[in-house]
C-alpha cells in the first residue's frame, strides 16, 4: 500500500486507498497481469492430510494466537455474552459493567459444568451466569457472586473460585481471544494494523450469521478465498462472469494481506483519463493470519457490506466456517437490511456448492494420493504459498 497519511480520518484513507488500489486493479486487468511471488513452490500434499502436523498447528495456531471472535458490536453492550467454542475449548466472551470486554473458560469453578449453552457467536443478555448444576453464580468480570450451600465448601482454598480467565482484546471493533498463553496483539498484528483500522469495525453492525461445513482440511478451503485463477472455471455462473480470472492486487502485511481482484469492466477504464473513472468504493480480502477472513465489498457504489470468515478445524480434514455479514456503519433502513441479508445467503450458497465442494472433492483425493505426490502452488498463487511458509515459520517445522 502506498503511504497514507495516517493522521487523515478512516473515511479519508479508505479513500485513498480505494483510489490507489483502482490504479493498480486497472492497469493490472489492462494487461491481464497478476502480482506474482517469485515463482512456484511444490509442498507435499501431507500438508494438507498428515494429522500429526495439524495437532501442531491446532496447538501453535489455535491456541497461542490471538484469534477473532467477534466484532465489538456483537455484543455491543453491557451485560452480553457469548459464547467462543470453534477453537477448541468452551469460553465466554462477555462485556462486564464497566464496558470492557473480557473472557473466560465456560467452566463453573464448582465441578466444571458449562454456564451458557447455545450457538457460537451469538449475544445474549446475561449480565450474571448461573450454572444449570447447582446454582452457582458468576458476573461478567467472572467473580463468583453467590453461592448456595457456600457452607459446605469453606475451608478449602477452591472452596470458593472465580472464573478461570483467558486472554482477550478488544481493538478498533474487532475482539480477539487466545486461549492459551499472555496475547501480544500488537507484534502478531503488526503493519497489518492500520489497514484493520481504517475499516472502521467497530461501528459494523451484525446483520445475518451462520456457519458452512467442509470436510477438507482447513486450509485446502481457506486457499479458496485466496487466489482469482479459480474464478472463470469454479464459478462461471457468478463471479466468473463479473471479475477477471487470475487479475489480483496482493499486498504483504507480515503474515496478513489484503487481495483485490479487478471486475472486467476495470479493465476498460485503462483508456480513460483516471479522473474521469467512476467513483469506487475500498474493498478487497483482508487475511488476519492464522484462519480469518474479512471481505469489504459493495454491490453497488456507495453500498457496501462486510462479511467475517472464520475457518476452524474440528480434525485434519473437518472445518467450519464461522460466516456472518455486518453493515458497515449500522444498518440505514428495511431495504438496506434486506440488501446486505441478500448478500449473505448468495455468499453462503456460492461458496458452499462451489468452493467447499470443490475442496471436500480434492482433499478426498489427496488422501489417496500416491506416496510423495506434491502439489505445486503458482506464482499466481501468492497468498497460498505465503499461508504455507508462515504457518511452517510459527510451527518451527521447514516447508522443504
Ligand atoms: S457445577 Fe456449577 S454449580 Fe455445581
Ligand atoms: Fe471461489
Amino acid at each position: 500500500m502506498a503511504d497514507i497519511d495516517p493522521g487523515l480520518s478512516p473515511e479519508a484513507r479508505r479513500d485513498a486507498a480505494a483510489r490507489e488500489m483502482l490504479a493498480r486493479m486497472v492497469a493490472h486487468a489492462a494487461a491481464n497481469q497478476t502480482d506474482r511471488s517469485d515463482g512456484p513452490l511444490a509442498i507435499p500434499a501431507t500438508l494438507y492430510t498428515c494429522p500429526d502436523r495439524f495437532a501442531a498447528e491446532q496447538q501453535k495456531l489455535f491456541r497461542q494466537l490471538p484469534l477473532v471472535a467477534g466484532l465489538s458490536q456483537d455484543i455491543p453492550n453491557p451485560g452480553d455474552v457469548m459464547l467462543f467454542e470453534a477453537a477448541g475449548p468452551s469460553i465466554l466472551v462477555g462485556r462486564a459493567k464497566d464496558g470492557q470486554v473480557r473472557a473466560f473458560r465456560n467452566l463453573c469453578t464448582h465441578r466444571g459444568a458449562k454456564l451458557l449453552l447455545g450457538q457460537e457467536a451469538t449475544c445474549t443478555r446475561k449480565p450474571r451466569l448461573t450454572c444449570p448444576f447447582h446454582a452457582w453464580t458468576f458476573d461478567l468480570e467472572g467473580k463468583l457472586i453467590a453461592q448456595p450451600g457456600k457452607a459446605g465448601f469453606e475451608g478449602h482454598p477452591e472452596g470458593r473460585r472465580d472464573l478461570l480467565p483467558v486472554a482477550a482484546r478488544e481493538w478498533n471493533g474487532l475482539i480477539f481471544v487466545q486461549p492459551e498463553g499472555e496475547m501480544d496483539l500488537e507484534s502478531h498484528l503488526a503493519d497489518f494494523a492500520p489497514v484493520l483500522s481504517m475499516l472502521e469495525l467497530d461501528k459494523a453492525e451484525p446483520v445475518k450469521r451462520g456457519h458452512m461445513d467442509c470436510a477438507a482440511n482447513w486450509k485446502y478451503a481457506l486457499d479458496t478465498y485466496g487466489e482469482g485463477y479459480h474464478f472463470a472455471s469454479l464459478h462461471p455462473n457468478n463471479i466468473g462472469i463479473t471479475h477477471m480470472s487470475d487479475v489480483g492486487v496482493f499486498d504483504a502485511y507480515g503474515r496478513h494481506h489484503r487481495i483485490s481482484f479487478p471486475t472486467k469492466a476495470m479493465a476498460e477504464l485503462a483508456v480513460m483519463p483516471s479522473e474521469q473513472w467512476p467513483p469506487s468504493d475500498y474493498g478487497g480480502v483482508h487475511f488476519l493470519f492464522p484462519n480469518t477472513v474479512i471481505f469489504v465489498g459493495s454491490v453497488e457504489p456507495g453500498k457496501t457490506f462486510i462479511q467475517l470468515f472464520r475457518l476452524f478445524p474440528s480434525d485434519v480434514g473437518h472445518m467450519r466456517c464461522q460466516f456472518a455479514v455486518y453493515a458497515p456503519g449500522g444498518v440505514r433502513d428495511e431495504a438496506h437490511r434486506l440488501e446486505t441479508e441478500l448478500g449473505f445467503d448468495l455468499t453462503k450458497q456460492v461458496v458452499e456448492t462451489e468452493d467447499y465442494r470443490q475442496s471436500e472433492q480434492s482433499f478426498a483425493n489427496l488422501l489417496a494420493a500416491p506416496p510423495g505426490f506434491n502439489v505445486i502452488l503458482g506464482s499466481n498463487e501468492i497468498a497460498l504459498q505465503r499461508l504455507q511458509r508462515n504457518i511452517a515459520d510459527v510451527l518451527g517445522v521447514p516447508l522443504e
